[in-house]
């Protein structure tokens, strides 16, 4: 079908070869890649891109068609790849230029996608760019990163009462300029100054570099904090402790003056203009952005101009595994992301707790999440090791090695445990398990943060062998929506009759195919009325017609496509 698809594009584009849709990405499923975690193949104990070549096939057999891979340029890995000091080159413990552009390739011809993370907002502080800035008060680059001057007699007191996203005031010290610098994230991640055309056309050749190399798209890393407002007013006060995923506000502040700011949505639109100069194969946006979702949207269309093709929404991620919540949710999404928007699905990823610790790592709701993942009207996002079900470790803030941790260390361990997240993100990042072998042979080396307990059960090797497991679920549901374009690009109606406080019901249909799908969000068998349907698939294997069976999912078909 999609073959169909590309080639009607193709004819009514009038090319001569394959052009593709430029709307593949609306109904990609994405898989996304911590490298330092995934698959070593040199035996240092960290993941590499060859690992990754190695595996293309396994996550091929899962039915993804696009990777995400967080960042593996050069850095000096005090934030994991996060803290880039050159945008062009890899970082060499993951590899080098020639496996980069090898894995590209080797994408490609399994008629996959590749995602790129880009960290735009930030450098490392050991970027050359940095370093020339902050040099002095007039070299070439003086004006590159957000420098002011302090307030207080000896200019010594932060120029204004910002904090970083992170709590604490986002404004540095830098004693050779006498000034501070301003940092959104970590000290060490100074934010560049897009208000400064030079930044901003740099950058624009580094996403412009990274095209011609054949990458489909980027990941935007912390997108929202890309402009800072230039009138540098303090911030209004807010009774907000922390930031949750649908407000940036916090740690009693209102981030009104350095979070989504109209810049910003200016820029995701400058930004889709280079993108979208570069079609055949047509590329794709991703923006990690926080705020409610009707002034996130802004970043996928400003002033009527078209900016990223989409942005997570997190809200998938604090709310409760119930029927009513997620069909609020759903609502929301439908709501403020009706066609031509998608929205996006995600459950968890490099900096969130593993999605299965909320559901008391039970399997069934594990598999029902992932049911609605790959039948829900969006952009399915899984982070490696979902379809294990991986579990979070509880690995203490003291020693962790993520720099948030290290920042958080003296919040007591039984506070953390309280919040459910991972305050250390070491947690969400531990090695994939792909056999029972010695580090369930993630490693031949000392693996860089410990391998699961369980992997001895968790890992592909076993999974694979198991017909009612987790990973062969994923298998099944992913194989299911890709060969049912109903479900990757029919419309979505929550069915009112049907939906209580146990079950979620809503109907894709596209051209003539109508499906239902149900989920039974309860520990509790559920009656059905007469519902006279073709059952097309089920998270149980088998199911009397009428009844559901706890946590079971089920699509029937009422309405065949024309
Ligand atoms: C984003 C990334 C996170 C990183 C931070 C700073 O939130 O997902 O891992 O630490 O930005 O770049």
């Amino acid at each position: 079908m999609k073959f169909l698809t590309a080639f009607v594009f193709s004819v009514v584009a009038g090319s001569c070869c394959f052009a593709q849709n430029p709307d593949w990405w609306k109904s990609t499923t994405v898989y996304q890649i911590y490298p330092r975690s995934f698959y070593d193949t040199d035996g240092d104990g960290l993941g590499d891109l060859n690992g990754i070549i190695q595996k293309l096939d396994y996550i091929k057999s899962l039915g993804f068609e696009t990777i995400w891979i967080s960042p593996f340029f050069l850095s000096p890995q005090r934030d994991f790849g996060y803290d880039i000091s050159d945008y062009r080159s890899i970082a060499p413990e993951y590899g080098d230029m020639g496996t980069c552009l090898k894995l590209i390739d080797e994408v490609h011809s399994r008629n996959m996608k590749i995602v790129f993370d880009l960290v735009m907002n930030h450098t490392s502080n050991e970027h050359a760019w940095f370093k020339e800035s902050s040099s002095n008060r007039e070299n070439e680059k003086a004006d590159w990163y957000v420098w002011k001057d302090g307030k207080g007699k000896h200019g010594q007191k932060p120029p204004n009462n910002w904090k970083a996203t992170i709590g604490g005031s986002g404004w540095n010290w830098h004693k050779g300029r006498n000034q501070f610098y301003w940092a959104s994230f970590l000290p060490f991640q100074p934010d560049l100054n897009y208000s400064n055309s030079k930044v901003k056309n740099t950058m624009l050749d580094v996403v412009r570099h990274w095209l011609s190399k054949g990458v489909d798209g980027f990941r935007l890393d912390i997108f929202n904090s890309i402009f800072e407002d230039t009138s540098f007013h303090n911030n209004p006060g807010s009774l907000r402790i922390i930031p949750s995923e649908e407000t940036p506000d916090g740690f009693f502040q209102k981030m009104k003056f350095n979070v989504n700011q109209e810049g910003s949505f200016e820029f995701a639109t400058e930004l889709r203009a280079v993108v979208d100069s570069f079609q055949n194969p047509p590329r794709f946006m991703v923006g990690e952005v926080f705020g409610d979702v009707e002034t996130t949207k802004k970043f996928c269309s400003y002033h009527g101009k078209d900016g990223l093709h989409t942005i997570f929404l997190f809200k998938t991620l604090s709310t409760p595994f119930k029927a009513k919540k997620w069909r609020k949710m759903v609502e929301e999404f439908e709501h403020n992301f009706a066609e031509p928007f998608v929205p996006t699905y995600v459950f968890s990823n490099h900096d969130r707790r593993r999605s299965i610790t909320p559901l008391g790592n039970d399997v069934r709701k594990a598999k029902l999440l992932a049911f609605f993942q790959f039948t829900v009207r969006g952009i399915p996002f899984t982070y490696y090791g979902e379809e294990l079900g991986i579990e979070k470790p509880t690995l203490p803030l003291k020693t962790g090695l993520d720099p948030l941790a290290q920042r958080y260390k003296s919040i007591p361990q039984f506070m953390v445990n309280w919040t459910g997240q991972s305050l250390n993100r070491d947690e969400c990042r531990t090695p994939m398990l792909w056999d029972t072998t010695q580090n369930a042979g993630f490693t031949s080396g000392e693996p860089w943060l410990p391998v699961a307990e369980n992997f001895k059960e968790k890992n592909v090797q076993t999974q694979d062998r198991d017909s009612t497991s987790l990973l062969n679920f994923y298998k099944r549901i992913i194989e299911f929506r890709n060969e049912n374009l109903v479900l990757q690009e029919g419309t979505l109606t929550i069915d009112e009759e049907i939906s209580n406080g146990k079950v979620f019901a809503f109907y894709r249909e596209l051209n003539g195919g109508k499906f239902l799908v149900l989920m039974n969000f309860s520990s509790k068998t559920v009656r059905l009325n007469e519902i006279p349907s073709e059952v097309m698939f089920s998270t149980h294997p088998s199911t009397a017609a009428d009844f559901m069976s706890p946590f079971e999912g089920r699509v029937l078909k009422i309405a065949q496509n024309n």
